[in-house]
Parts: C-alpha cells; sequence; structure tokens
C-alpha cells in the first residue's frame, strides 16, 4: 500500500534519513518505535510532502508520490495527524470538524461525511457546539483523528497520540484506531508507548539513526529481546509517567 525505498532527506543540508526503506499492507496498523531524535516524525513529514527529499523513492499503492505537496498526498488519500495538540481551542467542535474538510471542493459532502464521522464519534456529537479547549485530551485527540477522516482518507498518519494521556483514555484512542482499521484504513502510527501500541498492531517498525531497523510482526516484535531492551524495559521512563497516571 505504501513503501518507502531507500529514502534520504532532512532539513537544509542536515541527513535525517538515511536511506528508509519498507512497506506497509493495506487494512494494517503498523507501529514505528525508536528512541528520541530517531526520525520517526521526519519520515511521517517525508510521506506527507513536507520534508526536503533528497534521493529515495515513496509509492503510495504502486505510485510514485515522492516529492508530492501535502494537498496532492490528501489528493491522494493520505490524512497526517501530526504530534501534540492541534485543535484550534476557540472554535467548536463541529467548526473544527469543518476545518478537515475546507480544502474539498463539494462541501455539501463535506457535512454529510461530518455527520457519518460524529456517527463513528457519539461523544463529538454530544459536544458539538462546545469550545474544543473544553474538551479533555484524549477527547481532542478523537477530534484530530476524526477531523483527518472527513477526506475520506486510505491512509492515515499519526504521530504519538497518546502523548499525554492517561492509559484508559490511551485504550479509546487505540479502539477508535482498530475500528478504523477494521474499516479498511491503512494506519501508521509513531508511539513512545512501545508495548501498548504494539499489542494493538498489526507490524511494529524500530527506527534508528534514520533507518528502519527491524520491522515485524507486532506479536513477535514484542517478544524480541532486543525490543525488548530498548523500548519495553528499562528505557522506557516515559512510559513510567503515562502509566503513573
Ligand atoms: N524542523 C527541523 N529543523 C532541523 N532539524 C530538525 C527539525 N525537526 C527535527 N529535527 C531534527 O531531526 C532529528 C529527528 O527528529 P524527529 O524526526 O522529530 O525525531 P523523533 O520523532 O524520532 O523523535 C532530530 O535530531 C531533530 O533535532
Ligand atoms: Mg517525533
Amino acid at each position: 500500500m505504501l513503501e518507502l525505498r531507500d529514502v534520504y532527506g532532512g532539513y537544509g543540508k542536515i541527513t535525517i534519513l538515511n536511506g528508509v526503506s519498507f512497506k506497509i499492507p493495506a487494512g494494517s496498523i503498523t507501529t514505528v518505535i525508536g528512541p528520541n531524535g530517531a526520525g520517526k516524525s521526519t519520515v511521517f513529514k517525508a510521506i506527507f510532502g513536507l520534508l526536503q527529499i533528497q534521493s529515495g523513492q515513496i509509492l503510495l499503492e504502486g505510485k510514485d508520490v515522492t516529492r508530492q505537496t501535502p494537498r496532492q498526498m490528501i489528493a491522494h488519500g493520505v490524512t497526517y495527524v501530526p504530534q501534540g495538540r492541534n485543535v484550534v481551542p476557540q472554535l467548536s467542535v463541529y467548526h473544527n470538524l469543518e476545518l478537515g474538510g475546507i480544502t474539498a471542493p463539494d462541501q455539501a459532502k463535506v457535512r454529510q461525511r461530518i455527520e457519518a464521522v460524529m456517527d463513528q464519534f457519539p461523544m463529538l456529537r454530544e459536544f458539538r457546539n462546545r469550545k474544543a479547549i473544553e474538551l479533555s485530551g484524549g477527547q481532542q485527540k478523537q477530534l484530530e483523528v476524526a477531523r483527518s477522516l472527513l477526506l475520506d482518507p486510505k491512509l492515515v498518519l499519526i504521530d504519538e497520540p497518546s502523548i499525554g494521556l492517561s492509559p484508559n483514555i490511551v485504550q479509546e484512542v487505540f479502539h477508535t484506531l482498530i475500528c478504523l482499521r477494521d474499516n479498511g484504513v491503512t494506519i501508521l502510527m509513531v508511539e513512545q508507548n512501545a508495548k501498548a501500541a504494539l499489542a494493538m498492531s498489526d507490524y511494529g517498525l524500530v527506527l534508528e539513526l534514520g533507518q528502519a531497523r527491524l520491522h515485524d510482526e507486532a506479536k513477535k516484535l514484542l517478544v524480541d529481546t532486543r525490543v525488548g531492551q530498548l523500548f519495553l524495559g528499562g528505557h522506557v521512563h516515559e512510559n513510567a509517567a503515562v502509566n503513573a497516571h
């Protein structure tokens, strides 16, 4: 569905991606894990057309989409939920959803999609007139995921959705992603919360120093001692903080 072939890229003269190659199948969830600064977010920017790609290729359903603009990537059916909080705090939930469809030529269709998305996320319908800032962190993330669905994507890139959320809310957000996958959407996600994320994923990918190092079924990575030492055991102070909430 998505394939990166030996992608090099970075910021200005600095190369961050040092030949990233991997393939993900349609209708799957893949979680990317790796240390801070490994280039995980940078890979997403490369796919979505936000990065200067020095060499290599990005293929979407066999079609070369290397160096396309974000707008073109959206037209190809790819949406991107960046790291951090990305709702417009003072706008209502409904207006935030509308923003997700702002580039669409057919606004009547966008309004239909908003209704469909609110069916999928009843909480958003209930709070449609509230300001986004009045939602909890998990609800805001759900709003961002919902907003990314307004253009009916085939592939959703989600960067660290669980940051700052308590474990049960993390599970709710993950459950949303599983439902999307079950509806045929392909999901590529970055997560620090490696254990919980791999547990709900089909595949896992370890990125280190701008290269894809290990790529396997998630259940195999969960019992892989190399992954365990680095990401599931000692190093995971961030996870400990999340779990302590
Ligand atoms: N806009 C930017 N300009 C210059 N360097 C950046 C920029 N964004 C990230 N970097 C650098 O790229 C490297 C990889 O960052 P990133 O992809 O955000 O890592 P990760 O998401 O794996 O933690 C880091 O060394 C970071 O400092
Ligand atoms: Mg990152």
